[in-house]
């Protein structure tokens, strides 16, 4: 593949929306392997990599999922190829011996206090969120992250009894543009932005 660092713009951001509509066309296991391996190269703290993903491929598993959707975005979860579960562990630090192997004291950056793994878990995978959206699309997949669902209730069915608690969820497959509505603004520079 050669693209140049113009296109590479195009289809990470300024070309790429977020899809509710998607064509009649799967997504290889193959695929997902791919974008994980990019996915994962992406900087966390410490590189404690706190995400956990479920991809929901199977109809027996988008049953699984369903009673945990709401209604507004049931039909395109539905009929996506794949819905991923983005989610993070708060015992991340665990596994920092393996992950960060120079500093074996890592471990004890986060684990003195529940809120200070939570708040670096949370941040950390979704910041890892992005890097699997951006992965996504230059596999040429199309996403559509979503936060409407009951997040307890799916925590329960998919992550009991377990340090695993779910950040958002991500549609993802080829995108049908038909019905896609017209770009929302952005703020501009000066809007949001300060050069000190
Ligand atoms: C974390 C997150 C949660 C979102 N939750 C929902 C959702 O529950 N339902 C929905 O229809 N869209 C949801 N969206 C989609 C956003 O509305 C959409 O990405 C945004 O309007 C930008 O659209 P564009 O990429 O087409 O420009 C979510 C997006 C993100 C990143």
């Amino acid at each position: 593949m050669s693209v140049s660092e113009k296109d590479i713009k195009k289809i990470i951001f300024s070309n790429a929306r977020t899809y509710n509509d998607w064509q009649r066309k799967g997504v290889s296991n193959k695929i997902l392997n791919e974008l994980y391996d990019l996915m994962k190269f992406g900087p966390t703290s410490a590189n404690c990599s706190p995400s956990r993903i479920i991809f929901i491929k199977s109809p027996e598993a988008k049953e699984r999922l369903k009673p945990f959707i709401i209604e507004s975005n049931l039909e395109k979860t539905m009929t996506a190829p794949v819905t991923a579960i983005i989610a993070f562990d708060i015992d991340f630090h665990k596994h920092l011996p393996k992950l960060f192997p120079h500093d074996l004291d890592a471990q004890n950056w986060f684990n003195y206090s529940q809120e200070v793994a939570y708040t670096n878990a949370f941040r950390n995978s979704s910041i890892q969120g992005g890097y699997f959206i951006i992965a996504a699309r230059m596999l040429g997949l199309d996403c559509g992250p979503m936060s409407g669902f009951d997040q307890n209730g799916l925590d329960k069915e998919f992550f009991p009894n377990s340090s695993i608690k779910s950040n958002f969820l991500c549609n993802i497959g080829y995108g049908d543009p038909t019905n896609i509505f017209k770009r929302s603004p952005r703020f501009e520079f000066d809007e949001v932005c300060e050069i000190l």
